[in-house]
């Protein structure tokens, strides 16, 4: 199983909408798909099963002490090939908790460990660059940095990667920047088209450049999975790239 974290310390970037919908397009395509929801606000949990006050992956992960649930425990069915390990705001508790935890960055990882039978686990992380989302890019094999086309964002991607350069020295070596997805690009507006094209400038893959849409605005907030025939063309063509880097470890030439 590979893991891929969604991941950007700032909030609203797009972090939810994406981790649900290449969810969604990778199980279309056949792989099974865990997604996991890691944000105290729990807004995966809420957009996909509508509330977020059932056993939830803070069960697993504990605090100061060991959690009392299997990861496989919480899992809920969303739809063919898509399960969701779901967050809620306890995980809040949790990660003030961990502070004082013996292992407390691999927590995750050993978890990920005891479930084998996905293709690939997608981590939904808070904004934040707290010991959850630490958890999540110690156990990935990749990350996907979402963000908007601003300047603010783009000093903010900049911050980042310095994080995740952290991560890869001091945690975790594996873990690859597999690119960056510009999210309510609006090329009608100069500020976007500038931005963006000071994006392309930095040695990062650009893998989509997703508009403004209301339906993908829909996806997060309706309380029920996404069917892929709602998928947007610019998720579906991200969800195949992914896909191949999921059978292949690299991009498409
Ligand atoms: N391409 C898009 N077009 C229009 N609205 C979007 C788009 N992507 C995300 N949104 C909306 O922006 C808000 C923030 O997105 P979300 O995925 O929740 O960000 P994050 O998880 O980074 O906080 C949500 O209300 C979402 O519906
Ligand atoms: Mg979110």
């Amino acid at each position: 199983m590979k893991t891929i974290a969604i991941a950007n310390q700032k909030g609203g970037v797009g972090k939810t909408t994406l981790a649900i919908n290449l969810a969604a397009g990778l199980a279309t395509l056949g792989r099974k798909v865990l997604l996991i929801d890691l944000d105290p606000q729990a807004s995966l949990t809420l957009s996909t099963i509508g509330e977020s006050s059932g056993q939830c992956i803070a069960e697993v992960i504990g605090g100061a002490l060991p959690g009392n649930l299997l990861l496989s425990d919480i899992i809920r069915p969303l739809s063919e090939n898509l399960d969701l390990a779901p967050g809620g705001l306890s995980l809040s508790i949790s990660e003030i908790g961990l502070i004082t935890r013996m292992g407390r960055e691999n927590i995750l990882k050993k978890a990920l460990s005891s479930v084998n039978q996905y293709d690939v686990a997608i981590i939904d992380c808070g904004p934040s660059l707290g010991l959850l989302v630490e958890n999540a890019l110690n156990a990935a094999d990749g990350v996907l940095i979402p963000t908007l086309p601003t300047p603010v964002d783009k000093r903010g991607v900049s911050i980042f990667i310095e994080s995740l350069n952290a991560v890869r020295s001091e945690l975790n070596p594996n873990l690859m920047i597999l690119g960056l997805v510009i999210c309510q690009y609006d090329r009608r507006l100069k500020l976007h088209q500038q931005i963006l094209e000071e994006f392309q400038n930095i040695q990062l893959p650009i893998l989509a450049v997703i508009g403004r849409s209301i339906e993908i605005a829909r996806t997060v907030g309706e309380g029920k999975p996404l069917s892929s025939g709602r998928l947007l063309p610019q998720m579906q063509e991200l969800s195949a790239k992914i896909d191949f880097w999921l059978r292949n470890g690299k991009f498409e030439s």
